[in-house]
């Protein structure tokens, strides 16, 4: 069962949810959700790698005297499409989906932002909830409101930001993910200790064996605390507009370089973070922004948790040239998230070539 003192409140007036954080979260979820609100009809989106979770989830709501319609789409990058939303869109119209109805993502970070750009689309926008069953989308996608489709050469380029009403962390399925999966999301949980949070950092520093290990009691605080990290960034900056938002992209700009470079899915999402994460430390070195101290500390634990942190060789003029190509340039210019020590991260622009290269080769 929950341990309601991991919950995390997102203050967004009228849109403002709670995260649920804990064990056992999936099979209550039925009498979660009735105990806000009259509930009678929900959509679960999941994909075919966690339709076990999905069952369980659908288990409960009709427990608790819910009408669910499952749908269930296939796993990976390629479902975030246009032509996917359609078949979705007439899915829900098919299952007699309406205004009161309810869309319920069970999955990572495809399923949740597909399935939220779906809740936000259908009917004028329907209500959504969101049970990330990947530390990546715990700890990240699934708060904060974000969803999207792919277009053929640009990712997230379609899509709308539509809070959900609640998001359910079950620490337990982290149980079942993979090895790789699993080191990934901690490359954006160290990302957090990095822009936001010194001591949390150092935590993270000292609690290496039982991340390894998968602790219950040490992943239940390790995922509040970056929910609420998370939430203090979105609360202050909802839609990206004041800048406060782009430092969660901490090393996002040299990640997606590498993503795209190497073809999305050969590096994991995270795995791309910690390599980024290491380019961008290298070009505050060098901007003389930080000492060479920080660098080493960042360096050191995403080796200790088993994350990448050399650049793969795939060709210096093509990964900048990929980085021009990003959806945060503006105007022909770069801009990077930097640090100025472990737990602060600003926004530079006028970053020349030469740097930009420099921090590629290490
Ligand atoms: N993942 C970055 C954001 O939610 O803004």
């Amino acid at each position: 069962m929950s341990d309601s003192s991991h919950d995390v409140h997102v203050n967004l007036g009228d849109r403002s949810y709670d995260i649920h954080i804990g064990s056992g979260q999936l099979s209550q979820i039925g009498s979660i959700l009735i105990t806000t609100q009259p509930l009678s009809h929900a959509v679960l989106i999941t994909d075919e790698n966690v339709t076990e979770y999905a069952t369980i989830v659908a288990e409960s709501l009709a427990e608790s005297g819910v009408n669910v319609d499952l749908l269930t789409i296939a796993a990976g990058e390629p479902s975030k499409s246009a032509a996917i939303a359609a078949t979705l869109w007439e899915e829900l119209l098919s299952a007699g989906a309406d205004r009161k109805s309810m869309v319920i993502a069970v999955g990572g970070g495809v399923v949740g932002d597909l399935a939220g750009f779906i809740a936000a689309t259908y009917a004028r926008g329907l209500a959504f909830v969101q049970v990330p069953t990947t530390l990546l989308a715990q700890v990240d996608s699934s708060v904060g409101g974000k969803t999207a489709i792919n277009l053929s050469s640009a990712k997230n380029m379609v899509g709308a930001f539509w809070q959900p009403e609640t998001v359910l962390i079950d620490t337990d399925v982290l149980k079942t993910l993979s090895e790789r999966d699993y080191i990934s999301g901690l490359g954006e949980v160290i990302k957090y200790g990095m822009i936001q949070d010194e001591e949390f950092f150092g935590y993270l520093e000292d609690h290496v064996f039982e991340l390894k290990a998968r602790d219950p009691e040490t992943l239940c605080y390790v995922i509040s605390r970056c929910c609420r990290l998370k939430a203090d960034v979105v609360e202050a900056d909802e839609r990206e507009t004041s800048g406060r938002r782009a430092i969660l992209n901490y090393g996002h700009t040299f990640a997606h370089a590498l993503e795209a470079a190497s073809g999305y899915g050969e590096l994991m999402h995270g795995e791309a973070v910690a390599i980024g994460m290491m380019c961008a430390a290298r070009l505050a070195e060098s901007l003389d922004r930080i000492d060479g101290t920080v660098t080493a500390r960042q360096h050191a634990l995403l080796q200790a948790v088993g994350l990448p942190v050399t650049v793969p060789d795939l060709g210096i003029d093509r990964l900048v040239e990929l980085m021009m190509h990003d959806k945060k340039v503006e105007h022909g210019q770069l801009r990077f998230i930097l640090p100025d020590r472990i737990g602060n991260v600003e926004l530079v622009d006028g970053v020349s070539q030469e740097l930009i290269r420099a921090a590629w080769t290490g």
